[in-house]
């Protein structure tokens, strides 16, 4: 039974987030959920907001922790003795990515197993850029993301939009 990591931006985590993050922790002893800064993406939630967001998100959740890292994941996972990186897989579209993020993962660490979960079908087509888009336009979000994270990007949208 091992530690498995799941790395992202998460910003914020959606309910597909959660769906991988759920299947996971059926499957791994425990699971680290584990948040990039990733600047060059220009997260609208700090790092310490979309950590906090993801750990109410799994309170119930017993195995599973909520982390931070900077730098190259495989030092975060090399630094923890961790041994599979878990990424959800939602379209063929994500393939590409995946798979260059994969091949370099393992020949920076040839011991870190790159493992795929497929989230429930409702969840395929969205993503925490698109749900951003929607909430900003005014769209209904309720349904794409945890309940305490529909406040908070209300109010971040709120503050933004100041
Ligand atoms: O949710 P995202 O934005 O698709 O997650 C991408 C993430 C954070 C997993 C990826 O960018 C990453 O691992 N960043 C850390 C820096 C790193 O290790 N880069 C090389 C990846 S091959």
């Amino acid at each position: 039974m091992k530690i498995a990591v799941y790395p992202g931006t998460f910003d914020p985590i959606t309910n597909g987030h959660l769906d991988i993050i759920k299947r996971a922790s059926q499957i791994f002893k425990r699971v680290i959920v584990a948040v990039s800064e990733n600047p060059h993406k220009k997260p609208i939630f700090s790092m310490e907001e979309r950590r906090q967001l993801i750990q109410d998100a799994v309170i119930d959740l017993d195995n599973v922790d909520v982390d931070v890292f900077d730098g190259l994941l495989v030092h975060y996972a090399q630094k923890k003795g961790i041994s599979v990186l878990i990424r959800g897989l939602r379209v063929l579209s994500d393939f590409e990515y995946e798979f260059q993020m994969a091949l370099m993962n393992r020949k920076l660490m040839p011991t870190l197993e790159t493992i795929y979960f497929m989230p429930s079908e409702e969840f395929t087509y969205i993503n925490s850029t698109i749900v951003k888009e929607v909430a900003r336009l005014g769209g209904e979000i309720g349904c794409f993301l945890p309940p305490g994270v529909v406040k908070a990007l209300h109010r971040k949208i709120k503050e933004i939009k100041k």
